[in-house]
Parts: C-alpha cells; structure tokens; sequence
C-alpha cells in the first residue's frame, strides 16, 4: 500500500488501517478491531521524520535529494580531519546508515588542517564533494575544495579522485561553498574574508565555469551588519538554496557557532541577473533562532531536501544545550544533525517556524467551515486565526500524544511550549496551559479524536456531549455543530 495514499487520506479523514485511524503513525482512537496490517512509521506517513536529533555529532549537515532511490548524508565530524558519507533510501534510514569514509586529511601539509562542511551535488552524472580545509601548520588557513567520483554510490572511496582547489580571488579565509543550477547556468555561493571589510565573512557569488572552477568576478551579496549576524563573530556563512514560488530562496548562518548561531534568509526573483548585488533582498530578522522552550540551541548551518512524499525538509543542526563544552564552541561535539519539514505561507515565502525538538508528528488545525485559518495560540488563549504572514507558525503547531485521562483519549500539545496542552476549562475557556498532575487537569486536557468527512471531531474526555468549535475567530466547547466541530489536520 503506498503510504502517501495513506497519508493523504489519514489528513482528510482517517484511513483505519484495520480499524486503527492513524496520524504520523501514532494510533488515534481504535474504532474496531486493531490494526490487521504493521503501522506505518511516523515518516512513512509524514515523510519528514520526527527522529531528532536524525544524526548525532554531524555538524553543517548535508543530505542530497533524492537520487537513484537514496539519499546521501555527510557533514562535519567533530575531529575536523575526514570526509564521510552515509546512504539509506529514508530520511530516517540515514540515522544509523553505515558511515564510510571517504577520503582523509593528510598528516602534514595542505589539507592537514581542520576539515570543513562538506557537501554532495550530482552533476552532469558525476558526484563532487565541495569542502573546506586548513593546513596542517595553520589550521585556519582555510580553502576551498572539490573531489569528483564517476561512480554512482559516493560512499566509495575507490570513486574519488584527489581533491583540486577551487581558487577565488584574496587569498583570505574562505569556506561553506555550496552550489545550485538555475536557468541554464551553475552559480557557487561561498564565505569569505574580503580584505577591505572589516568583517569575519560576508557571502559571494559567481557563475561557474566547470564543477571545479568559478569564472567572472565574484559579487558580494550579504555582509553581517545587523546586530543578530555580529555576536561573537561578524559571520555571513553556510549558504544554502532552493528555488520555489518563483524566487531563489538562499539562507545563511551568522554569528559565533555557539547558542547566538541563527540563519538569515536572503532572496531574489527567479528571472533576476543573481550576480547583481541589488536582486537580493535580505530579511532585517534571523528566521530561525535558539529556543529555550524546545531546548534546541543554535541552529543553523542548514541544507534542504526533498522527504519520500515530496515534503521540503530543512536540515540543520543545534545542541540541546546553551553555551558549549570547553573553551570554543567549534571544539564542541555536540551540534547534531536534525530534519523538520519546511513550511510555504500563503504568498510563497518559506515559514521557517522553531527547531521543534523531540516528539512525535506535527499537526496544524483548520476548521473545516474555514479553511484558511489555523487553530493558534496566544497568551495561553486557543483561537482560530487567518493563515497570514505574521501567524507565527510555531504557534499553529500540535501534537497528538497519548492522553492523560487514559485508553481511547489523547492530549494536544503545544509544540513551541512543550510543557502546555490544549484544556478546557470549567467554564468553557480553551486554553493552553502547562501541564498540571491530577485528575482535574487529565479530564479538561484529554479528547477523542473522531473522523468525520476529510477531519476529525475533538469531543471532551470529560464530557461527551462537547466538542471543540470554532465560533467566528474564537475556539469554544458546546454540541456537535457541523463543519464549525470538524477539524482538517495538515
Ligand atoms: O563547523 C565547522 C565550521 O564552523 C563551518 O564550516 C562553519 O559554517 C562554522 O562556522
């Protein structure tokens, strides 16, 4: 059975797979007999895996789209001396994919420094891998490079040909390349220390002229001059692109690598002249910063790919901790690679939202008498707002987990305040309030989630004759009304 059937149907109303209703994997209220068939894992349904962290200890994670039915992983080990590469046909196959190693840093010499945010890109039916490296008697003498493989599998090392400089002008510190083809021509985006600016790095373009070497001069097009891209280090850094909604989309990463790391959003229309300074605008904001509440803490570094079903992935990395162990941030193991699914709002900009942290698949609520409006919480207060830009995503997003009245019921929870769930209090107010032990609590903050036409109907543990509704931009309790106490999920 193709699970994206199952999904697709699961959000419009509930496909029982031998009675058990389903969401992300997660059995829902069991209506008959229970499931005949083997559930389906959260990221078969939901294509984006809930495992976080999906890698441990790979930092500036990379994971290519799919190509021949796998995807491929690499990143930054925390010893800095070695490229890896791990495959699986799953996103969360990639979690304990067997690593292979393929290529290391020379003992001595060029290249015998620390070893940098490698990336994957398949082209013109070959593999390259762009990294950066030090020396071995500076470490931080820091250039970029790129390896080819003409075999179909990069987790060969007998594939891989010696590494080549990519040169740039200003021998300075250079790193982070990454590359994206778009109308016809391959562009590379890199970091890099510009002798006249008094900054740690600011972002280049180019076009390229083969997989191993840029032509023209390189353009400018970010320099860390907000107050969020100068704390600790004045960084623009860690590029990444994807082109949607007819703009070329490019985040980056600022900021010393410990829990003040954030990314940056830079954008141009898809028919601009890219190497032209003035077609990228640059939002004032970071879009995606350390969370206390989710205790994700300096994401960034980011890449993008594609889940099973079709699903933009961002993929990134963060500790579970503020600060770092040691005495530098960069000697810190510990910022993991993680996966969350990329949101698109309504006019096509990408909703970034929070690093969700650990849990199980994510939901949004519309009513189905609205469909553009999502169930939001403000102020510990649930209501039912327009799917407009300045929704905060984070605060549109739940997730289903078992319930605290026990069997057959579950509690909603708040993904960006995880320690709050959905209640209903005893004079009827639906809020969101932190988690309380004690029947009271149980019974007001527990539901049976019921299909009915393409979602499902929240009926009160506690009270079976109430429903959650939506009542003209209020979320409220009261009987059974129609489209107004059904609720699509997505
Ligand atoms: O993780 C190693 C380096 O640290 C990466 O190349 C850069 O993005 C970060 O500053």
């Amino acid at each position: 059975m193709s699970f994206e059937i199952s999904r697709r149907a699961l959000l419009r109303g509930g496909l029982g797979l031998g009675g058990v209703t389903l969401l992300g994997g997660v059995p829902l209220v069991a209506h008959s007999a229970t499931a005949a068939t083997p559930l389906p894992t959260d990221a078969e349904v939901y294509g984006v895996p809930t495992t976080n962290p999906l890698v441990l200890n790979r930092a500036d994670p990379f994971i290519t789209v799919p190509t021949d039915g796998m995807y491929y992983f690499t990143g930054s080990v925390p010893e800095y001396d070695r490229l890896v590469v791990r495959g699986s046909s799953t996103i969360a196959g990639l979690s304990d994919a067997p690593e292979s190693v393929i290529w290391r840093r020379p003992t001595t010499g060029t290249m015998g420094g620390h070893i940098w945010a490698p990336e994957l890109h398949r082209i013109d039916r070959r593999w390259y891998i762009y990294f950066a490296a030090g020396d071995s008697n500076n470490v931080f003498a820091i250039k970029m490079y790129a390896m080819e493989s003409t075999l179909a599998d990069p987790r060969d090392p007998a594939g891989w040909g010696a590494p080549r400089e990519v040169t740039t002008p200003w021998g300075s510190f250079k790193l982070d390349a990454t590359t994206f083809a778009h109308r016809g021509k391959r562009y590379y985006v890199w970091a890099q220390a510009e002798p006249e600016i008094s900054v740690n790095t600011s972002l280049y373009i180019a076009e390229m002229a083969s997989p191993w070497a840029i032509k023209g001069e390189p353009r400018r097009i970010s320099t860390p001059t907000l107050a969020w891209e100068r704390q600790g280090f004045a960084v623009n850094e860690g590029a990444a692109v994807i082109i949607r909604n007819g703009r070329v989309w490019m985040t980056y990463s600022a900021s010393a690598t410990d829990h003040r790391y954030a990314m940056g959003l830079l954008w141009a229309d898809e028919d601009a002249d890219l190497l032209d300074e003035m077609s990228w605008n640059k939002s004032p904001n970071p879009v995606f910063v350390t969370n206390e509440q989710t205790k994700q803490y300096g994401p960034g570094h980011n890449s993008f790919t594609v889940a099973e079903d079709g699903t933009d992935v961002l993929v990134y990395h963060a500790r579970d901790y503020t600060g770092y162990i040691g005495s530098d941030p960069l000697y810190d193991p510990n910022r993991h690679a993680r996966v969350q699914k990329l949101y698109w709002s309504r006019d096509g900009m990408p909703l970034f939202g929070v690093p969700v942290g650990k849990g199980g698949p994510i939901v949004r609520l519309s009513p189905t008498d609205d469909k553009h409006t999502f169930v939001r919480h403000f102020a510990f207060v649930l209501s039912v707002a327009e799917d407009t830009d300045d929704l905060p995503l984070g605060d549109t997003q739940f997730r289903f987990v078992p319930g605290f009245a026990g069997a057959g019921t579950e509690s909603i929870q708040s993904v960006n305040y995880p320690d709050r769930y959905v209640r209903v209090t005893a004079t009827g107010q639906v809020r969101i309030d932190p988690f309380e032990a004690g029947a009271a609590y149980a019974g007001q903050a527990s539901f049976r989630r019921i299909p009915a036409k393409k979602g499902y109907q929240l009926q009160l543990a506690g009270d079976g004759s109430k429903y959650l509704l939506h009542d003209k931009g209020a979320l409220t309790v009261g009987a059974l009304a129609g489209n107004r106490s059904i609720f699509e999920l997505s």
